[in-house]
């Protein structure tokens, strides 16, 4: 199918084109800079130029193709709402373009908040509902339109979709190990997170867009729950540096934006993903992609 792909220039993007491109598909991808048109083109990728606010450009693309992926995010973290609303209304403008074609489209989500003292699965509906919840309640957005002709998707990926060249999560906890020279956990570091390798997560994503029903949640995981002070200690033995914990109260100082994420219990499962999608994931886990060195490098902004 021709798929259309918001945020294809990125981190999962990247990989799920190269993905699709391998499985067959054609792909037309959302650019905002020279930069990002050249990498697509250089892949066999359509360029669509614009940015997430044109949202006559997001439509017009999505209405002519067989299915939609948005996996596009400002992540502006010293701007949530504006973030959250551009989010918000990104999945509006692509899933209006989808009503009454029963085509495909996939919403990128997360597992946080989902569940309490237990991993989240995907039979937790997501609690994010109107404009000023987390991720502009995007998920459940998306969903509003299945009664509506779109074969609407959640792909929630878990708080480290890791790998070499990730500019992510895991890799801003490294520099704050490496602004600092401590590697850090937050308290007792027992609160846990979900993990992925990237090159899964870009196939849960095509299978999903391929097969999954309209209103599926798709969990995008592969270690259900590794507590965060082992992730200190794998960043700690791969820098050299030591390993401690951080005082709650000085989170935000050691870490930055991410301490909010680092503090948080993001664990999950993926039993219905696999049964419904055939997926196995196959690439290393979080721990040992660590010690392998794929955060050996600082990282380029
Ligand atoms: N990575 C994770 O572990 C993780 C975990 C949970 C959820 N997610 C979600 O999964 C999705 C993909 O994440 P990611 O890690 O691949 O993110 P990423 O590497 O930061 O990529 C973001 C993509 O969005 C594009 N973009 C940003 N601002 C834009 C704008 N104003 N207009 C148009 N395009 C814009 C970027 O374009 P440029 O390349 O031109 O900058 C890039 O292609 C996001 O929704 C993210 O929140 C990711």
């Amino acid at each position: 199918m021709h798929v259309f792909v918001t945020g294809a220039s990125g981190w999962i993007g990247s990989h799920t084109v190269d993905d699709l491109l391998a499985a067959g598909h054609t792909v037309s991808g959302l650019a905002r800079s020279d930069a990002s048109a050249t990498a697509l083109e250089a892949k066999g990728v359509a360029v669509v130029r614009g940015g997430l606010d044109d949202l006559d450009v997001l439509a017009g693309a999505a209405a002519a193709a067989d299915g939609v992926l948005h996996l596009a995010n400002k992540h502006d973290w010293s701007d949530p709402v504006g973030t959250n609303a551009a989010e918000r209304a990104a999945v509006e403008a692509l899933a209006g373009a989808l009503v009454g074609t029963d085509r495909p489209l996939v919403v990128a989500s997360g597992v946080a908040g989902l569940a309490q003292g237990r991993p989240s699965t995907e039979a937790d509906a997501n609690p994010f509902v109107g404009p000023d919840t987390m991720r502009g309640g995007s998920e459940n957005r998306g969903f509003d339109f299945v009664d509506q002709g779109v074969r609407a998707i959640a792909a929630r990926f878990s708080p480290t979709t890791h790998g070499t060249g990730d500019h992510g999560f895991i890799a801003e906890i490294v520099a704050a190990a490496r602004r600092s020279g401590v590697s850090g956990y937050i308290g007792d570091g027992t609160n846990s997170w979900a993990a992925v390798h990237v090159t899964d997560a870009a196939r849960v994503v095509r299978l999903g867009l391929e097969q999954a029903p309209a209103g599926t949640r798709v969990h995008a995981v592969a270690e259900t729950a590794i507590p965060t002070r082992q992730i200190a200690e794998a960043i700690g033995a791969g820098l050299g540096l030591p390993v401690t914990s951080i005082d709650p109260a000085d989170a935000d100082a050691h870490f930055g934006f991410i301490a909010r994420f680092f503090g948080m219990e993001m664990s999950a499962t993926s039993e219905a993903t696999r049964a419904l999608l055939g997926w196995e994931p196959t690439g290393p886990g979080l721990l040992e992609d660590i010690a392998a060195g794929a955060y050996s490098e600082p990282r380029v902004a």
